[in-house]
């Protein structure tokens, strides 16, 4: 039954281009709509409990509603404070903050990823007095022009693997393709071939230190030690994209597992366990071109530092900064690995489940991917009859077959055995087509 979602779905169609208000959350026939969430799950509008593993786009790493974080934030209601005046818990988290993330600088609140990757960019242009910005092919670093470039390219987009396309992902951007050098990601030798030659002109290189939100996608030591080479020699500001890493991988984010230190570093999702905070953090020098008396680089915002945004990330990081919750989504993830390995001989269907820190993602590969080249060989319609099957289950997986799912604190071994009852059907049913 889904009457009400397609009845709140006619409703809002009416006023709001596809009844949603960000694209992934479109579905067909229509989009559900959701009225209540806890621990691991979501109460759609019939009143149907479903096992979440998406989890606010990988960011409720502690669950939906965790009790610390709820405390904080309904007691930063009750105190009143809302918007545009500093807080003592916006001190207290950045405290946190400064203590798990090894090589600490400093750092400044923002909203979004979105906004944080912004002022990162103002900075490197600044300090640079460069223009262009260089990312990885595929990778998402938000919807802003130079970088919403290149993320999920159709296979005639890609161009050569030496030198990528540079695709515009949505319409209406400033010339992107003016302003953007692709990357291949872990091809280090192509990559330093197209740093050094845009070198005079690039303020930065984004990288994402694991391709996340194609799935999972880690970067080698190599290439990431190659990068903070590269980039250190041509003076090329070198940003690590950690809203889906950060506090999962490890509490100091990759950052902590393959120690590397780039110059900036943008945080959001888990830092707020699903309250809408990000930030940037990064060396003292670079992050001083943004103070406001005497640093030419603005950073402005109404809702910077919200108090129930600041109330949330210094409870999670509080939570986060033992490392338990990371060790427990690691052993979850383990079973879930195993589940899938078993699966896969059991029916002989090829498959990987890649992941760290709850990001999970199943490709239908023969081997892990490297690169979005490869990733974007997995089985699309494999992987639709394993979403199919979750959804009868009521299991919700992302809608595409190359973006990542997630689990949280708050999954039990029951739920990844309720997943992996789900995969067995499906990969039942895939056997039998085969
Ligand atoms: C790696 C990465 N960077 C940046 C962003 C943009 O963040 P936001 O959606 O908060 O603007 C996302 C969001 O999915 C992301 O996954």
């Amino acid at each position: 039954m889904t009457d009400a979602s397609a009845a709140l779905y006619r409703r809002a169609a009416v006023h709001v281009p596809g009844g949603v208000h960000s694209d992934t959350r479109f579905a067909q026939p229509h989009p559900r709509y959701f009225v209540r969430a806890e621990g691991a799950h979501v109460w759609d509008a019939d009143g149907v409990r479903w096992l979440d593993c998406t989890m606010g786009n990988g960011s409720v790493l502690l669950g939906h509603a965790h009790p610390d974080v709820d405390a904080a934030v309904t007691g930063a209601v009750r105190d009143g404070l809302t918007t545009g005046l500093e807080t003592p818990a916006a001190v207290s988290a950045v405290e946190r903050l400064a203590a798990i993330v090894p090589d600490f600088g400093q750092v400044r609140f923002a909203n979004t990823g979105t906004e944080a990757v912004m002022h990162a960019l103002a900075i490197a242009r600044h300090v640079t007095g460069r223009q262009r910005v260089a990312k990885a092919e595929g990778a998402y670093h938000g919807w802003f022009d130079p970088v919403w470039v290149s993320t999920w390219p159709t296979a005639d987009q890609l161009g050569p693997q030496s030198r990528p396309g540079v695709p515009p992902s949505s319409a209406g951007l400033s010339a992107v393709t003016a302003d953007t050098v692709v990357v291949p990601f872990n091809d280090l030798d192509a990559t330093a071939a197209l740093l050094r030659e845009h070198a005079d002109e690039l303020a930065a290189l984004v990288v994402e230190p694991v391709l996340i939100d194609i799935g999972y996608v880690p970067a080698t030591s190599a290439y990431l030690r190659g990068l903070r080479e590269l980039t250190d020699e041509l003076g090329i500001v070198l940003v690590f994209d950690e809203l889906l890493t950060g506090f999962r991988l490890a509490p100091g984010g990759a950052r902590e597992v393959y120690g590397v230190v780039p110059d900036l570093t943008t945080y959001g999702k888990a830092l707020g366990n699903g309250y809408p905070i990000a930030a940037v953090e990064g060396r003292r020098e670079l992050m001083a071109t943004t103070d406001p008396v005497g640093g030419p680089v603005g950073w402005v915002g109404t809702y910077n530092g919200h108090g129930s945004a600041v109330a949330a990330a210094d409870a999670s990081l509080a939570v986060l900064a033992t490392g338990e919750s990371q060790a427990y989504l690691d052993k979850l993830l383990g079973t879930l690995r195993d589940g899938f390995a078993e699966l896969s001989a059991r029916y002989s269907i090829p498959v990987v489940l890649a992941g760290a820190g709850g990001h999970f993602q199943p490709y239908f590969l023969t081997g892990p991917a490297g690169s979005y080249r490869e990733a974007m060989r997995t089985d699309a319609e494999r992987y639709a009859t394993l979403r199919a099957a979750a959804e009868r289950h009521h299991i919700l997986l992302p809608g595409k077959p190359l973006l990542h799912a997630a689990l949280s604190t708050a999954h039990t071994d029951d739920d990844v055995s309720a997943l992996l009852a789900a995969a067995e059907e499906a990969f039942a049913q895939l056997s039998e087509s085969t």
